[in-house]
C-alpha cells in the first residue's frame, strides 16, 4: 500500500504532547536542567518543529530557522555521553507517557539514539 508518513502515524497533536512531556523531565533533570533555560517554552516549541521535519511533516523548522545544522547548534552546551543517555532516558519515559508503543516508537527511539549520539561534543571526564 501507500507508503505511511511517520509524522501522520503520531500526528501532532501526540507529537505535542510527548514534547510537552518530555521537556517537563529535563527541567527536573540535574544533569540536563542546568543547561537549559528555565523557560522551556521557546526550545519545546522550536523541537515540535524539528521533530515534524525530521518524522516527514512539513518543513516548518527550517522555513522559520534555517537548515538545523543540529550538531552546530549544540556547539555551545557540553553535551558529554552521560548527558546523551539522560536525554534518551527523559525521552524514552515521555513515550511512555503519552503511549507510544510498538513499531513506531521502536524505530523512532533507534533514530533518536543516533542523533543523541552524533551530538556528543564533550567527554564525561572534562565534566
Ligand atoms: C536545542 C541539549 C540532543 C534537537 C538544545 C539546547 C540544549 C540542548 C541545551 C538549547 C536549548 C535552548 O537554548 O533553547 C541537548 C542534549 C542532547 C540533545 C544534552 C543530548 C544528546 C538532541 C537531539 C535532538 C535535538 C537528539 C533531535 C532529535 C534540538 C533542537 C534544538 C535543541 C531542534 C533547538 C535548536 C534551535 O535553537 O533552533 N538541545 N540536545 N537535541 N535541540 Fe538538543
Amino acid at each position: 500500500g501507500k507508503p505511511i508518513i511517520p509524522y501522520d502515524e503520531i500526528g501532532a497533536e501526540t507529537l505535542s504532547q510527548l514534547v510537552d512531556a518530555f521537556y517537563a523531565r529535563v527541567a527536573a533533570h540535574p544533569q540536563l536542567q542546568p543547561i537549559f533555560p528555565n523557560d522551556l517554552s521557546e526550545t519545546a516549541r522550536k523541537q515540535k518543529q524539528f521533530l515534524t521535519q525530521y518524522l516527514g511533516g512539513p518543513n516548518i523548522y527550517s522555513e522559520e530557522h534555517g537548515h538545523p545544522r543540529l550538531r552546530a547548534r549544540h556547539n555551545p552546551f557540553a553535551i558529554t555521553p552521560a548527558r546523551a543517555q539522560a536525554w534518551l532516558e527523559c525521552m524514552s519515559e515521555a513515550m511512555d507517557e503519552v503511549g507510544l508503543s510498538g513499531k513506531f516508537r521502536e524505530t523512532l527511539y533507534n533514530r533518536l539514539v543516533l542523533t543523541a549520539h552524533h551530538m556528543v561534543n564533550e567527554s564525561d571526564s572534562e565534566e
